[in-house]
């Protein structure tokens, strides 16, 4: 291997540090402790894994986070009447709503009907809308994280090609704004992509993010590229890998993200860190 490998850990614990003595310094000087409400409705492992690491991550920070775990029997009405309390409660900075939700939901009118200055996840149509504009609000997390990351490299990141592979709302989208915003030159492949090997080859910079193991190949990386894999994938021995086929692609990169260490740890750092923001700048 030759590529310099990215540490999504380290850099997110120095995050966390960070934000753990900002809120101490509010807290002995009587300011409440910013407040998380994490809403899980139903039973879905994956989800249930995450959210337990969204939850201990705020004690460590003294991020207070309040549980609502909830049947997967709930109705839209009771959802919406759950994020409207929420809304309107003073103690609570940020409202996270664990997706996917359970078939029947719908999860764009839930999202919605967040309040935007709670809206840690950067979902919501208006926090998409300023980062489209240039005027960033609270960022989606994980390609801010990337930011991050690809801030830490050190590499001046300006005018290079950034190619991202996945065009969801949750990453590959805001993740297009975010390199547009560090001007990069993108462009976005997805599913309907012809040729994703030919774009690949061109990259400066790479993003994965699909979910699938082994999209993206070692030998389509240009020497030198910047490789972050955004994907986590679960073999069936339990082991987790990413998208990207990571023994040949770091080969020939000069930096590359490992999964799992790369991108997570960072996503759930710039949770506490928008809910930080939410809590300083825009609730007090
Ligand atoms: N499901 C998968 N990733 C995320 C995320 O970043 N936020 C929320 N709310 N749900 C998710």
């Amino acid at each position: 291997m030759s590529a310099q490998l990215i540490d999504g850990n380290a850099t997110a614990k120095a995050m966390r540090e960070s934000i753990r003595q900002r809120v101490e310094a509010r807290t002995k000087t009587g300011l409440r402790a910013p407040g998380l409400a994490v809403v899980l409705v139903g039973n879905d492992p994956a989800s249930e894994v995450y959210v337990s690491h969204k939850r201990k991550d705020c004690e460590q920070v003294g991020i207070i986070s309040t549980a609502y775990d909830l049947p997967d029997t709930t109705s839209q009405a009771e959802l919406i009447t759950l994020i409207d309390e929420l809304n309107s409660n003073d103690e609570i900075d940020g409202i996270l709503v664990q997706l996917p939700l359970p078939a029947g939901l719908n999860s764009d009118e839930i999202l919605e009907r967040i309040d935007p200055k709670k809206d840690v996840d950067g979902f919501h149509p208006f926090n998409v809308g300023r980062l489209a504009q240039r005027l960033p609000l609270l960022r989606p997390c994980t390609p801010a994280g990337v930011v991050d990351l690809l801030d830490g490299t050190g590499q001046d990141i300006t005018g290079m090609h950034a190619v991202i592979v996945g065009a969801s709302n949750i990453v590959g989208r805001p993740m297009g704004l975010e390199l547009l915003l560090k001007g990069c030159t993108v462009t976005t492949c997805h599913r309907f992509t012809k040729d994703l090997a030919s774009f690949v080859k061109q990259a400066d910079i790479v993003v994965v993010a699909v979910g699938k193991p082994g999209i993206v190949q070692g030998e389509w990386i240009k020497e030198g590229a910047i490789v972050i894999d955004v994907g986590i994938n679960r073999l069936e021995s339990g082991k987790l890998i990413g998208d990207v086929d990571f023994e040949a692609a770091a080969e020939r990169a000069s930096f590359i993200t490992p999964v799992p260490g790369g991108v997570g740890p960072m996503t759930r750092a710039k949770l506490l860190e928008n809910t930080l923001f939410a809590c300083e700048e825009l609730h007090n």
